[in-house]
């Protein structure tokens, strides 16, 4: 290595190995959703209004693609958009920009594959450009390849009057190594892709909803449908008054939704809207950097996801003139809070999972209501919760007194027994994984008569009209899971005890 000396100081050539650093640039942590996001980001910084998403997994040399209709790039700009770091960080972007970093083009595409091919019109005139990730492995040079002739590109022929293509060929990554068993490596990409979809519809769901005309995304064809995570399109989502932060850089704005309950959207929705990983994990602050969202469901470490803040979702949005603050990543994937900013947030989740706590008091509280008569108690006891079936309950009471007095003690301890042998554990367990899933176990016409008749005679002899006894039943357990039947049970015990009147 040659050394030089520049007056007093002495410096050395360190001009990166082309060969390991372009490898390197492949192991940053994209998985194939983010890869995908971080194209489409260009595209929607260059002012697309329509994106294609192609892929052709069953060839010999399978091959995914993003087309846009775009600004495209003269000649001079492609060829700069493919050097690696092409753009300065601290460099001032304008607002709509979702770029930072000068890098997702590549690093996103190395990531998934070894060949890159960009091709892109601009006032008429049409260039491609390829980084071959073994080529630079032989030659050891930063070079990209400058194409002439455009027919081997696939999807070449869609290009509009304006746009870019981005190709990926050699697809080592993101089929997942399988090399030669061409059924199961086309399988794997499709996984692959079908699972970035949902990532799509998620992360630009606000250019695909709010802009007009609306961003349209299309998968082979099929146009996917945005997927806002707050649910307002059903009436029944809550929204909280917006609240806002403004810093030296920027101004942050917060706006708390509660997602409609699971009876009042159809299961198909409700799926949509929890994904894969379920409602609550779901749960907590989704981060927008300039209407992207870059991090979904999580409460950053200000509080635990609970059953009781299942359906709290905070929209939080950031301009990326707060980049550095937030400490934005190139993937797009992950920030970090300034303190201002997390003070602010851990006030909103304070307020927020008071809320939730004070319905579900509220509830609990209705529980004990005498009026109701319930079977079960909810009784707050040295600290703990403890749900317990209530012995004066008509339904107990008017049974034991049927009974020898020998038994009488033998039946308070049975139905002592049941309340003490609660499963806790096991419930805990269910609601957190699947709670809608949870239910009482169905009850039989002559028990709900049973009951009926034990409850009917007290509510009409406290004075409560017709209405309000069958108000105050189509409220209670078991009656409320079985209304449509139980209905009919309670308007014939109300009738028998009118007529014996
Ligand atoms: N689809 C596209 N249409 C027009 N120009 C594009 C497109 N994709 C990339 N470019 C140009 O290439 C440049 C480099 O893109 P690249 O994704 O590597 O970096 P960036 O978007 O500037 O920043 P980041 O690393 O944060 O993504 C962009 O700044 C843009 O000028
Ligand atoms: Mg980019």
């Amino acid at each position: 290595m040659q050394s030089v000396t520049v007056a007093s100081r002495k410096t050395a050539d360190a001009t990166p190995h082309a060969a390991s650093l372009i490898q390197s640039l492949r192991d940053i942590g994209y998985s194939c959703e983010t890869a995908l996001a971080d194209i489409i980001d260009n595209s929607i910084t260059a002012g697309s209004r329509r994106i294609d998403i192609f892929s052709d997994a069953g060839s010999d040399d399978p091959a995914l693609a993003i087309l846009d209709d775009g600004s495209g790039m003269s000649r001079s700009e492609l060829i700069e958009a493919m050097r690696p770091g092409s753009r300065n960080p601290l460099a001032d972007r304008l607002p709509d920009d979702l770029g930072r970093f000068g890098l997702g083009l590549k690093s996103a595409s190395f990531s998934q594959c070894k060949r890159l091919t960009v091709l892109t019109r601009k006032d008429r005139q049409t260039s491609a450009a390829t980084w071959d990730l073994d080529e630079i492995a032989r030659s050891n040079r930063w070079e990209i390849e400058l194409h002439e002739d455009f027919g081997e590109i696939p999807w070449s022929e869609r290009l509009g009057e304006h746009g870019t293509l981005v190709v990926w060929r050699s697809l080592d990554r993101l089929s997942g190594g399988i090399l030669q068993d061409v059924r199961r490596r086309a399988e794997h990409v499709n996984r692959a892709i079908a699972s970035a979809e949902r990532h799509v519809r998620l992360v630009f769901h606000r250019f695909m909803e709010d802009d007009r005309p609306p961003l349209r995304i299309r998968l082979n064809g099929r146009q996917l449908e945005p997927l806002d995570p707050f649910g307002t399109r059903h009436t029944a989502h809550q929204r909280e008054m917006p609240d806002s932060l403004t810093l030296a850089r920027g101004t942050v704005e917060f706006q708390s939704f509660t997602l409609p309950h699971h009876k009042s959207i159809s299961p198909a929705d409700w799926d949509d809207l929890g994904g894969p990983e379920g409602h609550l994990r779901s749960q907590g602050f989704y981060v927008y950097r300039g209407r992207r969202l870059i991090i979904a469901g999580s409460w950053l470490g200000l509080a635990r996801q609970t059953e009781l803040t299942k359906l709290c979702r905070i929209r939080v949005d950031i301009p990326n003139s707060m980049d550095a603050d937030w400490k934005i990543d190139v993937k797009k994937a992950s920030a970090q809070l300034p303190p201002a900013v997390r003070e602010r947030m851990r006030l909103l989740v304070e307020r927020l999972s008071l809320t939730s706590k004070r319905t579900y008091q509220r509830r609990g509280q209705r529980l004990v209501d005498q009026e109701y008569l319930p079977l079960w108690q909810r009784v707050q006891k040295d600290g703990a919760i403890i749900y317990r079936p209530d012995l004066a309950h008509p339904v107990f009471a008017d049974f034991s007194v049927r009974l020898p007095e020998d038994l009488q003690a033998d039946f308070a301890n049975l139905v002592g027994l049941l309340g003490s042998s609660v499963p806790v554990a096991a419930l805990h367990a269910d609601f957190a994984g699947s709670p809608e899933e949870v239910r009482a176990d169905e009850v039989d016409n002559l028990a709900l008569k049973q009951m009926a008749e034990a409850m009917v005679p007290r509510l009409l002899a406290q004075g409560t009209d017709v209405e309000r006894v069958i108000d105050i039943l189509r409220q209670v357990e078991p009656f409320n899971t079985n209304w449509a039947v139980a209905r009919t049970i309670v308007e014939e015990v109300i009738a028998s005890e009118s007529s014996n009147e």
